[in-house]
């Protein structure tokens, strides 16, 4: 009996030495994060400035974090480091977007290329965009369309300049990027109509289509929606591709450059304003370039470093895609020594980056000075500046995105001096953000101009 009592135990305390150490081969070791709580996970920690608050989680929790948003696992990225294993070191693997209901219907089943998972076919529209759609040739090719739309632009201002009135900058600014968006898209300005959700809008693409179908190659100079109906008759692509391809790629270079171009402008306006000192600074740039008698020109944009300055410092303090898009793990990986689990969505946080006292001196003040002598730039070469995203996902519409803002904000500061209605002083001026797709101003820009040219 005595024996059988000493077997038993003995056995006991094998399997149990064995259950331990498959259990523990099997329990992945997260990233640190807070404590959760049932079924809401993290959620309630997030309120209407998400980027800040993971920026002040990440204080305490560090570069990588775990967090559970509803049953969904994340993994917030708060340090140019972290960015640089997640988007570069290991992008293969975290190349995807993760299923989204909305973005499933209004992308024609994921045919998007900004919100279609990786595989064969995003990398075949991606392909095709950069080359077809966004290539430095096709962006010269809108140049024209772009002197003739800020020339109307700037009129405007200067009849609200003749009458020292007040002009909303923020929504001038906002048509204006999107009747350029739309020139380029499908050469019409019918714009408001892309506010509107669903079935009208599938409508209306539609329609755009039948047009540009009917009117052939002739009526009007050979805008993008042209480009890809000649790629969809010719049946030359090796991959599926019919109007529900065109449909979804119209939309996706429209939504995706309009409010990042018209938000980036608008903060960079904000900053000149509030900040007379470097304001004077770009001015005086402008002036030894350019000269007081004309309107900046394109060819104009390489020579002015200061204001490529003051647009790197802005992409900094504000970036209008705090969290980028989220990223999607496609199997398990482990970095730093952690298990990222298969179908995680990857956050980067490029608000905590740009404001991380041990990335920047002084991150909370507009010093575009900060960047004189430094090589870095807004390309996706340095993980501590990331306003368009890095590696595969990276945005391809960078080259386009930088003429608009660089051409826009120069225009509106050659052309006019600007002061804040209602005697406020510049310091005065409101900065606070309110987070959605794309980082906006809570409050528009308001501003007196003052033409400044000579003619
Ligand atoms: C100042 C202007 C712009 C900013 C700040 C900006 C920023 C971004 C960011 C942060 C992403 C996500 C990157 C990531 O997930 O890692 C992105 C993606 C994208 N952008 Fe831009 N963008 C701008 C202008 C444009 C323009 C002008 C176009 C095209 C006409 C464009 C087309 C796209 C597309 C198609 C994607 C999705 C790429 C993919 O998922 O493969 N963007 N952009």
């Amino acid at each position: 009996m005595a024996v059988s009592w000493i077997w038993l135990t003995l056995i006991a305390i094998l399997a149990s030495f064995w259950l331990h150490r498959l259990t523990k081969k099997k329990k992945k070791r997260l990233p640190p994060g807070p404590r959760g709580v049932p079924i809401l996970g993290h959620l309630h920690m997030l309120g209407k400035n998400p980027h800040q608050d993971l920026q002040r989680i990440a204080k305490e929790y560090g570069p990588i974090m775990y967090m559970q948003f509803g049953l969904i696992p994340n993994i917030i990225v708060s340090s140019p480091e972290a960015a640089q294993l997640f988007l570069k070191t290991y992008d293969l693997v975290f190349a995807s977007r993760p299923p989204h209901q909305a973005a499933k219907y209004l992308s024609w089943d994921q045919r998007s290329l900004t919100f279609g998972p990786y595989g064969p076919y995003w990398r075949n529209m991606r392909k095709l965009c950069t080359l077809e759609l966004l290539s430095n040739l096709r962006i010269n090719s809108f140049q024209p369309t772009r002197r003739e739309e800020l020339g109307i632009f700037i009129e405007s201002l200067k009849q609200a300049a003749h009458e020292g009135v007040a002009v909303d900058l923020s929504a001038k600014v906002s048509s204006l990027a999107a009747e350029l968006s739309c020139r380029m898209v499908f050469s019409k300005k019918l714009t408001r109509k892309f506010k509107a959700l669903g079935k009208v809008f599938d409508e209306f693409l539609e329609k755009v289509i039948d047009e540009h179908v009917r009117a052939g190659d002739h009526g009007h100079t050979k805008d993008i929606v042209d480009t890809l109906i000649s790629i969809m008759q010719s049946e030359k692509t090796e991959f599926e591709f019919d109007r529900r391809h065109v449909k979804a790629i119209m939309l996706d270079l429209l939504a995706a450059s309009m409010d990042t171009a018209a938000s980036t402008i608008e903060w960079t306006l904000s900053e000149l304003i509030k900040n007379p000192r470097i304001m004077k600074k770009v001015q005086k740039e402008l002036e030894e370039v350019v000269g007081l008698e004309r309107m900046v020109e394109e060819s104009d944009l390489d020579k002015l470093a200061y204001l490529d300055m003051v647009v790197k410092e802005t992409f900094r303090l504000h970036s209008v895609a705090p969290l980028l898009l989220p990223h999607y793990a496609m199997e398990d990986c482990k970095i730093n020594g952690y298990d990222i689990p298969k179908g995680s969505r990857i956050i980067i946080n490029t608000h905590a980056i740009g404001h991380d006292p041990n990335v920047w001196t002084d991150p909370e003040k507009f010093i575009p000075e900060r960047f004189v002598g430094s090589d870095i730039d807004v390309r996706g070469l340095h993980f501590q500046l990331l306003p368009f995203g890095s590696g595969r996902r990276g945005c391809p519409g960078i080259q386009l995105g930088l003429i608009h803002v660089r051409l826009i904000v120069s225009q509106l500061v050659h052309c006019f001096d600007w002061k804040l209605p209602n005697d406020m002083l510049p310091e005065e001026l409101d900065m606070t953000e309110e987070f959605g797709l794309i980082l906006a101003r809570v409050n528009h820009l308001m501003a007196i101009p003052t033409f400044r040219l000579q003619n």
